[in-house]
């Protein structure tokens, strides 16, 4: 239990409500087991069963307090049967017991309706926290994690803690007391009777607690099942475009029901061993009903020390017994799942960042010299992606990455942003070590403009306050005049309140540059680092861009993974890289005078 543990501090802020929860279940227990001994006085009167008790009985104390209750009652029902006749005693006694019942399910739905708090307490803050955290891990977490894993750990294994948070409780208070209370009762009526009882019940409780032992392993394996099955579905939602016009429905099709058909077999085993336990513990329950039946049966007939009506309350209480014992394993079982779950979610919380900012970190809002790359090596998994690069920007320049594809041109990007720490050397701002300054001064520093344009599913308004969330109108309008996206917003149908779809999807390649380009003029940083979409615009969009970049980029530091030779030509440094190497670096003019790598990539015009 020690993953749900953890998570019980969640439960923290709402103590109040498990307390009220649990008091409330007090009462609920208690008034659970008046309500069948209640019975009794009415099967008395029914019976014609009720021993002529005329003089009002003492109470002599504790120890006969069962004679004593039983004197009370005998005296009350004589007394009504005597002065109002059997009837009007019977509807007295109805009425006693319909009232009993009343409180016990009143005080059932208050203890409900205060754990309601708790239970959607915790799962409103579970969901938050794990949401920071999700954006506080680093890009790289999830280059390994597939995303429909994280999506699954924060929907259906937090639902799963949340189911198992009503079942603690019910676990630890209401059922043992509601057994406490019913025991007490069966002892008041009978003691003999009870003690033979209690041989028999631990026997139902190991056959039970046998049975949930790999339950947990189950679920934990149904949970992960279900993380990869939302990945494929958010997958093929990302790639439909794709799906449909290669015809690889089918591909995914199987790859899909590979998938339900696993979770189909774990979720049957899970659901078998869960079902076996309710038939086990009830025909278990059954079986000492029967062996009561027998001794209690002889204890009314033949020795003559146990009321029939006392006899049939008693059997009441001993199934009535059985309802918080099956609630309690079946209150395990869920606590195991919940375990299973809670240890997947607290996986994701405890994650370490490996990004991490250093305590006391430089504070830093202003770019005054130079950004330094220096003997930077850096790898992903197995190979050197970066090899000993070393480089200067100095404040003011352009400075313009080309190189083939694979080369290391958004790696170096992914460095400067800190999306990835370099494994040796190191990258300083202003003769700062980036990993000592505050991650937020560092990116604010920073505009971004990504090789895929990054949009989100809100208005143009909504995508270009990411950047700037107390930006006015006007302001927004002039980011998007310089990024030369104005025009195209302002004929939307509803303007800068028009909704761009997921992704951005409802516009074209180009415009979403643009507005993308338009997000970092909005931030207005010091430093931009841009790379450049590979993908081909046609002559008018392309036009636009470029244009949208150029201006962007005056009086600004830029670093720019170009692929377009006029932007490059513009740069006051061009820098060819090659399997993580510079290779060669300087103006347009000196390297094509060079003959080297740089004039043989602008010869076939190829700067991917
Ligand atoms: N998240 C990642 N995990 C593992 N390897 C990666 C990852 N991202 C990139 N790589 C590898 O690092 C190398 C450099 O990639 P990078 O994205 O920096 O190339 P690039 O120069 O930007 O290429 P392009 O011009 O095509 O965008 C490639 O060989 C690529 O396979
Ligand atoms: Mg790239």
């Amino acid at each position: 239990m020690k993953y749900f543990r953890s998570i019980i501090h969640f439960a923290k802020p709402y103590l109040g409500y498990a307390w009220l929860n649990i008091i409330a279940n007090i009462f609920y227990a208690l008034f659970g087991t008046l309500a069948f001994v209640s019975l009794m006085p009415m099967l008395k009167v029914l019976f014609q069963n009720a021993t002529k008790v005329t003089v009002k009985p003492v109470y002599e104390g504790l120890g006969s307090i069962g004679q004593y209750s039983e004197d009370v009652m005998n005296y009350y029902i004589s007394q009504q049967i005597e002065t109002q006749g059997e009837i009007y005693a019977l509807t007295w006694m109805i009425v006693l017991v319909i009232s009993t019942f009343l409180l016990k399910n009143l005080f059932g739905y208050t203890a409900l309706y205060f754990i309601t708090f708790l239970r959607n307490g915790v799962l409103k803050d579970l969901r938050n926290e794990v949401y920071r955290k999700t954006v506080a891990l680093p890009i790289s977490y999830y280059s390994e994690k597939r995303k429909g894993d994280t999506l699954a750990r924060i929907s259906s294994d937090i639902l799963e803690i949340q189911h198992s948070f009503l079942s603690i409780l019910e676990l630890l208070v209401r059922e043992p007391l509601m057994i406490i209370f019913t025991i007490v009762a069966m002892l008041l009526i009978s003691a003999k009777l009870t003690i033979f009882v209690f041989i028999f019940i631990p026997l139902s409780g190991f056959a039970i607690a046998y049975i949930g032992k790999s339950l947990k392993q189950k679920s934990g394996r149904v949970q992960k099942e279900q993380g990869i099955f939302l990945s494929i579905v958010e997958e093929t939602l990302g790639g439909l475009k794709i799906i449909k016009g290669f015809n690889a429905q089918q591909q995914f099709q199987d790859r899909f029901e590979a998938s339900t058909k696993r979770f189909f077999r774990f979720s049957n085993r899970l659901m078998h061993r869960q079902s076996l336990a309710l038939p086990i513990s009830e025909f278990l329950g059954i079986l000492v009903i029967a062996i009561l039946l027998w001794f209690g049966g002889s204890m009314v007939l033949v020795d003559k020390t146990l009321a029939p009506e006392a006899f049939i309350v008693y059997m009441g209480l001993a199934y009535n017994i059985l309802t918080p014992a099956k609630a309690i394993s079946k209150a395990s079982y869920s606590v195991k799942k919940g375990n299973a779950a809670a240890e997947r979610v607290l996986e994701v919380l405890t994650t370490e960042t490996n990004i991490k900012e250093i305590e006391n970190p430089v504070s830093k809002k202003t770019f005054d010299e130079a950004i330094e790359l220096k003997n930077i090596r850096f790898r992903y998994e197995q190979d050197w992606v970066l090899n000993n690069m070393s480089l200067k920007i100095a404040k003011g320049q352009t400075v313009a990455l080309v190189g083939q594809s694979g080369s290391g041109k958004s790696t170096v990007a992914n460095l400067l942003t800190r999306f990835y720490d370099v494994a040796e050397g190191s990258i300083a701002l202003d003769g700062h070590d980036i990993r000592h300054m505050r991650i937020q001064d560092l990116r604010g520093l920073m505009g971004l403009v990504t090789q895929d344009s990054i949009l989100f599913n809100d208005t143009v308004y909504g995508n270009l306050l990411v950047a700037k969330p107390e930006a006015t109108e006007q302001e927004i309008l002039d980011a998007l005049e310089v990024a030369n996206a104005k025009e195209f917003v302002l004929d939307l149908p509803e303007g800068l309140h028009t909704n761009i779809g997921d992704g951005g999807n409802k516009l074209s390649g180009g415009q979403k540059q643009r507005l993308s380009i338009a997000r970092a003029v909005l931030k207005n940083p010091p430093i931009m680092i841009l790379d450049e979409a590979t993908s081909a615009l046609d002559t008018e969009s392309e036009r636009l861009v470029q244009d949208a970049l150029e201006k962007m980029m005056q009086n600004r530091t830029s670093v720019v993974i170009a692929h377009r030779l006029s932007t490059i030509q513009k740069a006051d440094l061009i820098v060819v890289m090659s399997k993580g190497q510079i290779v060669e670096q300087g103006k347009h003019e000196e390297l094509l005078e060079a003959q080297g790598i740089y004039h043989n990539l602008v010869r076939m015009q190829s700067f991917q």
